[in-house]
């Protein structure tokens, strides 16, 4: 059995650890400085186990050494966003957060894949690739997933079809500059602009960039957590299957798209070696200019960060 262990055992941690486990993708252990919560959350989850006949193992822990040998380690600590924040309000508190939690990481689990869920998650996910010294393939965000894990939802309902049916991506910042590609985007193989009128994939743009915000809205007291839970154990799965499969992946540039040195959800093939390759995909003219305007954001966020 591969082992993933899941740093911060909140509503995201928790569900992540819901699906890694039913899935039988590994041993998960579940750790959170707040003393209960997640033996807690593991007894319980333990227990659904049985119901999706999954042998997977279940611990909750307040100590890291019980993450030692991890495969795949995911953070999910921090904040989350209250109404009326911003991702970028969490910089300072979340980067602290993330900076401790690394230094935990590194020499428990040399051989780990660091996946990073903690918002603002582009400049944390840069943050932890720099703590940790680990490759730039073992250290990725997951952004761009949940993004565009909205944009589909919401073709397909402007549609009426099954999400299934829908094939399309949101790359960039993991903030109100992502870029949905609806010039990429399909229906059964056929431009969305074919299907759709330009006002509803306005409207689909509008309700994708702040999908995030609203459901802060709704629910009142913390963010979304099932969609963001789902894209982190989705990408666990790519990793521990060794799946190959291209996921809009908050991974480091080195000259891709033209940029360099910046994290930013891109198209990347991820695998057993996490990210195994950035994939260059034919973009139009205005989303590389709003793709530009994304990673000038990212670029002002490192610089808030650095000058912490
Ligand atoms: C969201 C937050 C969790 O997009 O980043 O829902």
């Amino acid at each position: 059995m591969k082992k993933v262990s899941i740093i911060g055992s909140g509503n995201v941690g928790a569900t992540a650890a819901l699906i890694t486990a039913k899935e039988a993708l590994g041993d998960v252990v579940l750790l959170d400085v707040v003393q209960g919560i997640p033996q807690g959350k593991a007894l319980d989850l333990s227990a659904a186990m049985s119901l999706f006949q999954s042998p997977s193992k279940i611990t909750g822990t307040d100590d890291y050494d019980d993450i030692s040998g991890s495969d795949v380690v995911v953070i999910t600590a921090g904040l989350p966003r209250q109404p009326g924040m911003s991702r970028s309000d969490l910089l300072k508190k979340n980067s602290a957060i993330v900076t401790s939690v690394v230094e935990n990481i590194v020499d428990r689990c040399p051989d780990a894949i660091l996946l990073i869920v903690t918002n603002p998650l582009d400049v944390m996910t840069y943050l932890a690739f720099k703590k940790s010294g680990l490759p730039k393939n073992r250290v990725l965000g997951m952004g761009g997933l949940l993004d565009t894990s909205r944009l589909r939802f919401f073709i397909a309902e402007a549609a009426e079809v099954e999400v299934e049916r829908v094939e399309a991506m949101v790359i960039g910042a993991h903030s109100n500059d992502m870029v949905p590609l609806i010039s990429l985007a399909k229906i059964d193989g056929k431009p969305v602009s074919e299907v759709l009128d330009k006002e509803a994939i306005e409207v689909i743009k509008e309700k994708t960039v702040n999908g995030g915000a609203k459901i802060v809205s709704l629910l009142k007291t913390g963010s979304a957590f099932y969609a963001p839970g789902s894209s982190a154990a989705a990408m666990v799965k790519a990793i521990i299957r060794d799946e190959k499969v291209t996921i809009p992946t908050c991974c480091l540039t080195e000259g891709e798209y033209g940029f360099n040195g910046i994290y930013i959800n891109l198209p990347a093939i991820i695998g057993g070696g996490g990210v195994e390759k950035i994939v260059e995909l034919e973009i139009s003219e205005s989303e590389r200019g709003e793709l530009n305007n994304s990673a000038e954001a990212i670029k002002t966020s490192i610089d808030e960060l650095e000058s912490l």
